[in-house]
């Protein structure tokens, strides 16, 4: 079928239903979600036989769902409706939450059921729920609906058949709803309230006496908190600060002070959170209890395992460097085969955008934080790409992107969780050229033509087909607990392996071979070249895209890339 995608960004379910659709032979094309007129044209030029909104954050114009069947994925169970449904069920601490295909009509969400699937809701960040649990259960109820609107013969279930059930239509939820109380709100209830509106819109508070807007808490249980009052900050780590609640402290990861975009909390608060006693961990040993811990390490069965929790999968200069020592660090333990986890959400998402924007509040110069995020990264990838006495892995729990699908290439084996994306190019972002020895890197894998395609089409890459194309050595359990135990157990394998020692040799002897052929080092100028003048030559696109993307302007246009019913002599397949 041709199918087309109307929805608000191509983000991560978009991604998703995208791919699996088109794994079952459907013919996709994208169009953003930018006014009627813009969506009337897509459908008029690409005439779908179906539309699947995946995530829109306004009604379907009447002049579309009038005359075509249009799919609603709304983040709830059958029954519920309204914009926040996420947060309302993570806030009311619902056990159980899902996600249902309704077909588009007047009233918002209330249109017939074509499928539904439910999930267990883990006390977790919303876009984690949404990335994990809804994206899996989305996938799931669009492959079922598509299935039955193919087969001619489903007729949607009215909402109204389901009688009583648990959903209901809820409001917007206000920030007087998500307001924190910290002379009564215990930790659970800030960890609750943090939660359900992370990474959007954060909670309205007061730190150091200015307003903004806060994300990203971790609870607090292994340090003595016996001085100050609920409420008081106490304490920093890295680039969280830790703040008391009635009955223990939260540590908060991230803040957006008004009219500004989201920063490391001691970025957004330099000089206030300076001032605050630090309590660092001692090394990098995963800590024994519950705290917030970015980078954590931990060995059993033979193999060393490296968490490294960046929100967002951003990674500063200072995190790179931090995760290089830690890397070169653990290097040197002894263990044979070295598993690089990343974080739950995310593996890496390359340069952290944010930070190098945050360059141009000040006095700073975003070029020269790029290029110094930059070249932070390449350090971290070559101690990856050096380290000859480990078989080093990189196990991608969750999505990765621009150069941190190349970081992680930089590992001899990567493994991926089924259902998890890469986006294994950098144009989307100002025409950026990349580094990360990417040019090392990918050519080997997928060809000097698999790899321009690659670059040039700047499609996501499912687990399954990164593994058909050779970019990936192999697509794992897409279940996250199954998954972890699969990446151990076989890890565990390889170290127990009676050619361990021999696999390291080929290894060292490959790469003596590349740096003869051609030097790293080569590889790494040649690269930064093209990086220099995307930072600082006249040609202003990736500064530009940068300020678009981390002050999260509304787009105006499809890229051509995804909206294929675009392109000229594009013309409907009879
Ligand atoms: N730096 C800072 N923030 C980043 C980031 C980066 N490199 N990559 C992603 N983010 C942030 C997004 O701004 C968003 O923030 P939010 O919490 O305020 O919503 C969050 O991470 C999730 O990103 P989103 O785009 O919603 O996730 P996705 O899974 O739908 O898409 C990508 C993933 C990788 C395709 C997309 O985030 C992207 O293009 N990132 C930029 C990658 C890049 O160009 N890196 C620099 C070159 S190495």
């Amino acid at each position: 079928m041709r199918i087309l995608l109307l929805t608000h960004a191509f983000n991560s379910l978009t991604q998703r239903l995208g791919a699996e659709l088109q794994r079952r032979g459907h013919e996709i094309s994208i169009e953003f979600d930018i006014a009627d007129g813009v969506a009337e044209e897509a459908v008029a030029l690409f005439k779908p036989q179906l539309i699947v909104a995946p995530y829109l954050r306004r009604a379907i114009p009447e002049s579309i769902w009038q005359r075509h069947v249009c799919f609603v994925v709304h983040p709830g169970i059958v029954g519920d409706r309204g914009p926040s449904a996420l947060d309302w069920a993570i806030l009311n601490g619902e056990q159980e939450w899902g996600v249902t295909v309704l077909q588009a009509e007047a009233a918002m969400d209330a249109g017939p059921v074509w499928a539904s699937a439910t999930f267990p809701l883990r006390a977790a960040k919303k876009a984690s729920i949404y990335r994990h649990e809804v994206t899996q259960a989305a996938a799931t109820a669009v492959l079922q609906a598509v299935e039955r609107f193919a087969a001619g013969d489903f007729a949607p279930t009215p909402l109204a058949a389901f009688g009583a059930t648990h959903g209901r239509l809820r409001p917007l939820m206000q920030q007087a709803d998500r307001a924190i109380d910290w002379q009564r709100d215990d930790t659970a209830t800030v960890l609750r309230k943090i939660n359900a509106a992370d990474g959007f819109p954060g909670v309205a508070d007061t730190l150091f006496g200015t307003a903004c807007h806060i994300f990203d808490a971790w609870p607090e249980s292994l340090l003595p908190l016996a001085d100050g009052h609920p409420g008081d900050l106490v304490a920093r780590r890295e680039t969280a600060v830790l703040r008391k609640t009635i009955d223990g402290a939260v540590w908060i990861g991230h803040a957006r002070r008004a009219g500004d975009f989201k920063l490391p909390m001691t970025l957004a608060f330099a000089a206030e959170s300076s001032a605050l006693p630090e309590t660092a961990l001692d090394g990098w040993w995963r800590a024994d209890g519950q705290t917030w811990q970015d980078i954590a390490y931990e060995e059993s069965g033979g193999v060393g395992f490296l968490h490294f929790e960046f929100y967002n999968g951003a990674m500063s200069t200072t995190q790179c460097e931090r995760l290089r020592a830690a890397l070169a660090w653990a290097r040197q333990r002894p263990v044979r085969v070295l598993a690089l986890l990343g974080g739950a959400d995310f593996w890496s998402n390359g340069i952290h955008l944010n930070v190098i924007e945050a360059a141009s509040l000040g006095d700073g110069s975003p070029a020269d934080e790029s290029w110094n995020n930059i070249n932070a990264m390449n350090d971290l990838a070559l101690e990856l790409i050096a380290n000859d006495g480990q078989i080093t892995i990189a196990a991608l729990a969750g999505n990765t992107g621009a150069g941190g699908c190349f970081l992680a290439r930089a590992a001899d084996l990567v493994w991926v969780r089924d259902g998890v994306l890469q986006n294994p190019h950098y144009k989307n972002m100002g025409n950026l050229y990349g580094s990360e020895y990417w040019t090392y890197l990918l050519p080997r894998r997928v060809g000097d033509d698999g790899a321009r395609d690659i670059m040039r089409n700047r499609q996501p890459l499912t687990a399954q087909r990164a593994v058909e194309i050779g970019f990936s050595d192999a697509c794992l359990a897409g279940e996250t607990q199954a998954f972890r135990i699969d990446v151990a157990r076989r890890a565990a394998e390889i170290a127990a392996a009676p050619d361990l020692a021999e696999r390291l040799a080929a290894k060292r002897a490959r790469r003596a071979a590349d740096e003869a052929a051609k030097p790293l080092a080569a590889y790494r100028a040649e690269e930064l070249a093209h990086m220099r003048r995307n930072f600082y030559g006249f040609d202003p696109s990736y500064h530009v895209a940068r300020h678009h993307f981390v002050r999260k302007s509304l787009a105006s246009w499809t890229p051509r890339h995804l909206a294929r019913h675009r392109d000229l002599g594009w013309t409907v397949p009879q």
